[in-house]
């Protein structure tokens, strides 16, 4: 069974060594020495101020959202993502208002957001889709005339650079993933990335209780993240450019066999991007699910990601029309991409997708 995407495992040699420091510490959890060692070697990775590492991307973006004071109100955000982008705007009780994707990147559309502000607008909370940067210039542009945070959901964006510098560090946090499936992972794990100490200061707070030097000043949960997690991502981080090299060299096959049949994200310039997904948009919804049919005889396991549209969700009262976002949603699918993933298995992906185009 060729799935969408298979975990990145490491030399097990060099995850023992670091149980070894764990059984010797006896230290499992609560930001502990690996912790630390991780957050610093991703800060001086990415380039960034602070990481505090969480529990998962989910978490990090529940607790983006109070570090920020986000209680309440309306949060603009775009319906083209994994249903934790809505789901979490939901849970902390806010509303989420949908402005349609640009029909290219498929990222929020920029020039359809002031349209959807409100007086009870609090935050832009966008997507770097697949890894490929929201226009971060023009959301910064309308949240300052508006006096609005930037929340960026970039689970996907891990090792892309934009314009110089990690696309982690736009917006007053990103939030990242490092699910077990993702680019870099910590078998469960996720962060909030920003270059604001009290921000920082606010976030590491609230994953831990609401502890302020041993007071309980703020309101906060548990987000915090074991040893052991960080152990996995301190083996993987050694090997992030070997992973995405690997990984560009599958996206390139699959451009050769399918170049010109399928629309692909539109090309961005100053982006070194870290090949997370390849998605393509097929030319209606029956041809999508034709090709999915001929894969899964193969057992190969595309994923329709992102399926369906989140303005579209049982749980979303105030339905929006979102066109775009729902049309490329009955489209969009993501080929099977991995670290050890075969050339002859892409390219007999590659060749059935081809073989079922219209
Ligand atoms: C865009 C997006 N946001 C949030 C998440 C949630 O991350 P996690 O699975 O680490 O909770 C994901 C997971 O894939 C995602 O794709």
């Amino acid at each position: 069974m060729i799935n969408v995407t298979r975990s990145f495992m490491p030399p097990m040699e060099e995850y023992e060594e670091y149980l070894k420091k764990i059984w010797d510490s006896r230290y499992l959890t609560n930001e502990g020495p690996l912790l630390k060692e991780l957050q610093k070697k991703l800060e001086e990775y990415l380039g960034v101020n602070y990481v505090s590492m969480v529990t998962n991307g989910t978490i990090a973006i529940q607790l983006a959202l109070n570090a920020l004071d986000i209680t309440e109100g309306e949060i603009i955000t775009t319906p083209f993502s994994f249903v934790a982008t809505t789901s979490c705007i939901v849970w902390e009780r806010c509303k989420p208002v949908f402005v349609d994707i640009d029909k290219d990147t498929f990222c929020i559309d920029v020039n359809k957001i002031e349209e959807a502000i409100t007086n009870k607008t609090k935050a832009i909370m966008a997507v770097h889709v697949y890894g490929y940067p929201c226009d971060v210039e023009k959301i910064q542009e309308i949240a300052e005339k508006h006096g609005l945070k930037v929340i960026y959901d970039a689970a996907h964006a891990f090792g892309c650079r934009y314009k110089g510098k990690s696309l982690l560090s736009y917006g007053d946090i990103s939030t990242c993933s490092f699910h077990a499936t993702k680019v870099f992972h910590t078998i469960e794990g996720g962060a909030c990335i920003t270059n604001n100490k009290e921000i920082y200061d606010k976030l590491q707070s609230i994953k831990n209780f609401g502890s302020v030097n041993g007071n309980y000043d703020n309101v906060g949960i548990n987000g915090k993240i074991t040893e052991f997690n960080a152990a996995m991502g301190l083996c993987n981080l050694k090997y992030i450019k070997e992973i995405i090299e690997e990984r560009k060299e599958i996206c390139e096959t699959y451009d050769k066999i399918l170049e010109g049949k399928v629309v692909r994200p539109k090309v961005v310039e100053n982006l070194e991007y870290n090949y997370i997904y390849y998605p393509i948009i097929l030319k209606d919804e029956e041809e999508t699910l034709k090709i999915i049919d001929a894969l899964h005889k193969e057992e190969i396991n595309p994923r329709r990601y992102f399926y369906p549209s989140l303005n579209t969700l049982k749980y979303i009262t105030d339905k929006e029309n979102c066109p775009i976002s729902e049309d490329i949603s009955k489209r969009a699918l993501c080929l099977p991409l991995y670290n050890g993933l075969t050339k002859e298995e892409v390219i007999k992906i590659g060749s059935i997708v081809k073989e079922n185009i219209k």
